[in-house]
């Protein structure tokens, strides 16, 4: 009788493990044959033919495609990571990336082509030839390319709060991502910070959602130049979904990092009011993909959170696109990469920018669906809402290949960056009435560690993911040089890097002090007190002894805790980090355009005072420096 207990318990076992390890099995095996034995398209294919319905050519290429075929249309790899060219085509990977410095070889617009061309041939050798997206980070112009115009980051577009300006900025960048076979953008960012010790508050336009809602949907606009018949340009991809900028100091799940990659402590409402309304704006505007981001909310990441990723932003909103995650953010601080990888599927993420290893995610959504964790259902509908987008980028027809920029386009792309320079300085201060400055008979001494050097001026994601330092790229123009254009031929300018200009001339009528941050990018620039160096407070003061009067031009990515010096100044300029054009700062300075920026997020007084609420109030109840929307 035991005996026979004993038998049956020991079947029960080995058949449970069987059920459990079979399907495993099975899946690294010719069961799960990588080459496909899925139909085969005729070669007049409906998904071919340009005139049929996008939805009608979408499904009818899923019809044909095999299980590996969708599970590589939703796989996202940083190109550095191709373990082999031909992987391409083997795993029909559905997208690659150029992570910030991921450049070709070359690294001009024509090595960038040849190298998307490349990839593509690859994709094309694919059963069924499935184009791939090219993704990069041209948040502020195509900015790892040395030849692109390189615009102010979105602060200072935020500052100048012109839409149609942004949509100009971006469908500049579309152009010059084009030129390179770029297809695909990660920007525009609608975070909403409301902490200036987060690192990525110059990534964003503004801790005011409705000028996020605006600006991002004309940003939007300007990339995918969505044309009736004729798709879209560039995607865009509205990120980070959702809560970003609103973290807690300390909170980053980084050991790095101390705000990036935080926990938002918002409730629901906070979320409905603050965080979610630009990226309903952007769904209306067209969006195709949003990125979640690395953040937290509530207990969970945001990224396994269905109620999130599902219902609010793909039933609620009725995002049409498709959600792609954030670096490595499906399997960041986790034990399991297969039990992440099944949560962020089945919480609504469709493409998994992994971005190193592509063998195991595959081999992982296979098990996960042959053990029923993730549906078919679920898998057809991220290669829907992928191909959707692909159809939608025009990508399976033929369309006219973007050449090189003309020098006339690059000049004109340029004059509109300078003018976007202008329109975003923020005047804070002018006391004595300096500003503008007359272009005549005057003797101008310029300081200051940003002065001459187009690195700072530009801020990270600038040829470098954490920027450079020194004046190139080639045909960019700093600060100090635009203020020797634009000044009169009688107006002399003298420059020393720490305004230690001789005592024994007679002082200059203007002392014109460029100071602010060095570059830094994502967790590494969360500071937790943005201000002046000591460098840059000593170069002030020297340049304060040897002229009648100064000016202090800010060239930041966020407000700085000033409250200490401000009174001694006589004039403030907040520049921003505005990108390669530097003469749009002397364009204002001498009076060509006029001052019209505002702060586009309050500027603290002191570090007790974050974070600063959305509706604008401090955390100790006193009054920021100056208020949002400040601006001479
Ligand atoms: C950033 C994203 C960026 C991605 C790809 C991540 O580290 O958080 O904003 O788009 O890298 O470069």
């Amino acid at each position: 009788m035991l005996h026979n207990r004993r038998k049956i318990v020991w079947f029960l076992l080995v058949f449970l493990v069987a059920l459990l390890v079979l399907p495993m099995i099975l899946a690294t095996t010719s069961y799960f044959d990588p080459m496909p034995k899925s139909p085969i398209p005729p070669l007049d294919a409906l998904y071919l033919d340009s005139t049929q319905p996008i939805a009608a050519r979408v499904a009818d290429l899923v019809s044909y495609m095999t299980l590996e075929e969708k599970i590589g249309q939703m796989t996202l790899i940083e190109k550095n990571s191709i373990k082999q060219p031909d992987d391409i085509a083997a795993y029909g990977l559905g997208a690659l990336l150029s992570g910030s410095g991921a450049k070709p070889a070359e690294n001009t617009a024509s090595g960038w082509k040849q190298m998307t061309d490349t990839f593509q041939a690859e994709a094309a050798k694919s059963r069924l030839g499935i184009p791939l997206l090219y993704g990069s980070d041209a948040i502020h112009g195509h900015a790892h390319v040395p030849e692109a115009t390189i615009f102010p980051h979105m602060i200072g577009l935020g500052a100048a709060g012109n839409p149609e300006l942004v949509t100009e900025v971006a469908r500049i960048t579309a152009d010059e991502l084009l030129t390179t076979g770029v297809n695909w953008n990660f920007a525009p960012n609608l975070d909403t910070p409301q902490d200036i010790r987060w690192g990525r508050v110059y990534e964003t336009f503004s801790d005011d959602p409705e000028l996020v809602a605006t600006l991002g949907a004309a940003y939007l606009r300007g990339l995918q130049n969505y044309q009736e018949g004729e798709g879209i340009l560039v995607l865009a991809t509205p990120k980070h979904f959702v809560g970003l900028g609103g973290m807690g100091w300390g909170t980053s799940q980084n050991k790095d990092f101390q705000i990036d990659q935080g926990v938002t402590p918002a409730d629901e409402s906070l979320l409905n009011e603050v965080y979610l309304p630009p990226f309903a704006a952007a769904v209306d505007a067209g969006a195709l993909s949003i990125m979640v981001g690395l953040n937290t909310w509530g207990e969970k990441r945001t990224v396994r959170q269905k109620e999130l990723l599902t219902d609010v932003l793909k039933k609620e909103l009725q995002f049409k696109g498709f959600i792609v995650s954030d670096w490595y953010g499906v399997h960041e601080g986790t034990r399991s990469t297969f039990l992440a990888t099944v949560a962020a599927i089945n919480a609504g993420v469709d493409m998994v920018m992994l971005p190193f290893d592509y063998e195991t995610f595959i081999r992982h959504m296979k098990w996960a669906n042959r053990l029923g964790l993730i549906s078919d259902e679920r898998i057809d509908d991220a290669v829907r809402r992928i191909l959707y987008a692909k159809f939608t980028l025009g990508l399976f027809d033929t369309r006219v290949s973007s050449e090189a920029l003309a020098p006339n386009q690059t000049r004109q792309h340029q004059a509109l960056a300078r003018s976007a320079v202008a329109q975003s300085l923020v005047l804070l201060k002018n006391d004595r009435g300096t500003l503008p400055l007359q272009r005549t008979d005057i003797k101008i001494r310029v300081a200051g560690s940003a002065a001459d050097n187009v690195g700072k001026q530009m801020g990270a994601w600038s040829i470098e993911w954490q920027g450079i330092d020194g004046n190139w790229p080639p045909n960019s123009t700093s600060i100090l040089a635009g203020i020797k254009e634009v000044a009169g031929p009688t107006t002399q300018v003298e420059f020393n890097q720490q305004g230690a200009f001789s005592t024994d001339t007679p002082k200059a009528d203007i002392g014109i002090a460029v100071v602010g941050e060095s570059p830094y990018a994502e967790g590494w620039g969360d500071n937790a007190r943005p201000s002046l160096s000591d460098e840059d407070l000593a170069t002030i003061n020297n340049l304060q002894q040897v002229s009648e009067t100064v000016i202090v031009i800010l060239v930041t990515g966020r407000p700085l805790i000033i409250t200490d010096d401000i009174d001694g100044w006589d004039s403030v300029i907040v520049a921003w980090l505005p990108g390669t054009e530097g003469a749009g700062v002397a364009d204002v300075l001498f009076g060509k355009q006029p001052f019209t920026g505002t702060l586009p997020l309050p500027w603290p007084a002191s570090i007790a005072q974050l974070p600063i609420s959305p509706s604008g109030e401090t955390s100790d109840g006193t009054t920021p420096l100056f208020a949002r929307y400040f601006g001479l």
